[in-house]
């Protein structure tokens, strides 16, 4: 079955599972410990209702939206995903031509495999980076440096890494950054060759692009991961750093991660421009709120000084469409990018994004809601508790 025929992002999960060595798949579905954080995300959306308006006009719809001065084409944007070259080859680049062909963000990972400057040529307009902050601050600041002489658009400090979650599959898997070929492993990339010999083709374990010119010279895709290893998580990160990047960095500082209201006051104080209420999709706190009940709570404290976005748990276009009626100015998604790009590499990740711009537009004329502009909480109704 062909990424063409793919109908809606559940199909993409499913011929992303069907593709990938159970390690690899794994790593992407996970969340950490029980797991429950991954099914709060999701009923957090579950418990909200559309309610449409009828006999409005809706031949036109518009989904374009204005976040930092520009104008999108659509309300969403890809989040950092790292290691998506371990999944298939050249995925950070598909998703990165991906997001710039269909007119939307795309935030580049802290722990991509393709560099920031290679995202840059391929998508000039639309490529953010995301910081995942070494505890030697010699290279955070190099980063924004590197991210401003690329003329990227955007930065983005993810803040809901301060230690290494404990993520079980994983450890059952044996997914690591710096993989050992067990007879385990190998049995399970024979059993999925076409990712196999995709995986041989690019040259076998990806190397961590950005990182390359920190670690020792001439030091292979292993190397430069243990080297990573040693800086990545950084626990000591804190709001100074938030005020030395704000200090360097002249365009959208966005954090991501946020979801207690005085840390999102705090933000907006050291002049963020931006937060995305992110839990990461369930992958680093089990018992961490769904983002969509914690966004009540930033909203009041933002207060309109910033721009508040969410990710975490979306894969369908209503998904977007709650968030946005409940005071979100923009969305972003994680594993349903990862599940495109990984089923099909270029066309997946366009498919993706399709999916979703189609129901987006669809449920806006089922809605009675033409333009985004309209878009409010008298849309949606929280379904009473069962
Ligand atoms: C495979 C994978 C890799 C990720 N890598 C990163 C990363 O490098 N940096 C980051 O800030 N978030 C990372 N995330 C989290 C996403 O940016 C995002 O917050 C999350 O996926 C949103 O939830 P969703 O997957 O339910 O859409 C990753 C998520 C996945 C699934």
């Amino acid at each position: 079955m062909g990424i063409e025929s793919a109908v809606n992002i559940e199909d993409l999960h499913r011929m992303a599972k069907r593709r990938l060595p159970r390690l690899a798949f794994d790593f992407i579905e996970g969340g950490v410990e029980d797991e429950r954080g991954l099914e709060r995300n999701e009923a957090a959306f579950q418990r909200w209702c559309i309610m449409p308006r009828y006999l409005v006009d809706v031949t036109k719809r518009n989904q374009t939206t204005t976040l930092f001065g520009r104008r999108y084409a659509s309300p969403f944007g890809l989040a950092p995903t790292g290691t998506t070259g371990f999944f298939r080859g050249g995925a950070d680049l598909a998703l990165a031509g991906a997001a710039a062909d269909a007119d939307i963000p795309f935030i580049m990972s802290g722990a991509s495999n393709a560099t920031l400057e290679e995202a840059a040529r391929v998508a000039p307009a639309h490529t953010w980076y995301q910081i995942y902050a070494a505890s030697d601050r010699a290279i955070n600041e190099n980063f924004v440096r590197r991210s401003a002489d690329a003329g990227l658009s955007a930065l983005v400090v993810t803040v809901d890494v301060p230690v290494r979650p404990r993520r079980e599959r994983n450890i059952r898997t044996g997914f690591s950054s710096s993989l050992k070929i067990t007879p385990s492993v190998l049995l399970d990339a024979m059993l999925h060759p076409a990712w196999a010999l995709d995986f041989l083709r690019h040259g076998g374990l990806p190397t961590l692009g950005n990182w390359v010119p920190y670690a020792p010279p001439g030091a292979n895709a292993r190397v430069v991961v243990a080297y990573v290893n040693t800086l990545v998580p950084a626990p000591g990160h804190t709001w100074r750093d938030i005020e030395a990047y704000r200090r360097l960095w002249k365009k959208p500082l966005i954090i991501k991660g946020i979801l207690h209201p005085d840390d999102a006051r705090r933000a907006v104080e050291l002049g963020c421009e931006g937060i995305i209420v992110s839990n990461h999709g369930a992958r680093q706190l089990d018992r961490a709120p769904a983002t969509l009940d914690a966004l009540p709570g930033v909203l009041a404290a933002v207060g309109g000084r910033a721009t508040v976005m969410i990710d975490s748990g979306i894969r369908r276009g209503t998904d977007v469409l709650v968030a946005l009626a409940l005071g979100a100015k923009f969305a972003f998604i994680g594993r349903a990018a990862v599940y495109g790009v990984s089923a099909g590499g270029l066309a997946g990740a366009k498919k993706a994004i399709e999916i979703l711009r189609r129901e987006i537009d669809l449920n806006m004329g089922q809605m009675g809601c033409p333009s985004l502009a309209q878009i409010g909480p008298d849309f949606v109704r929280e379904q009473p508790a069962r």
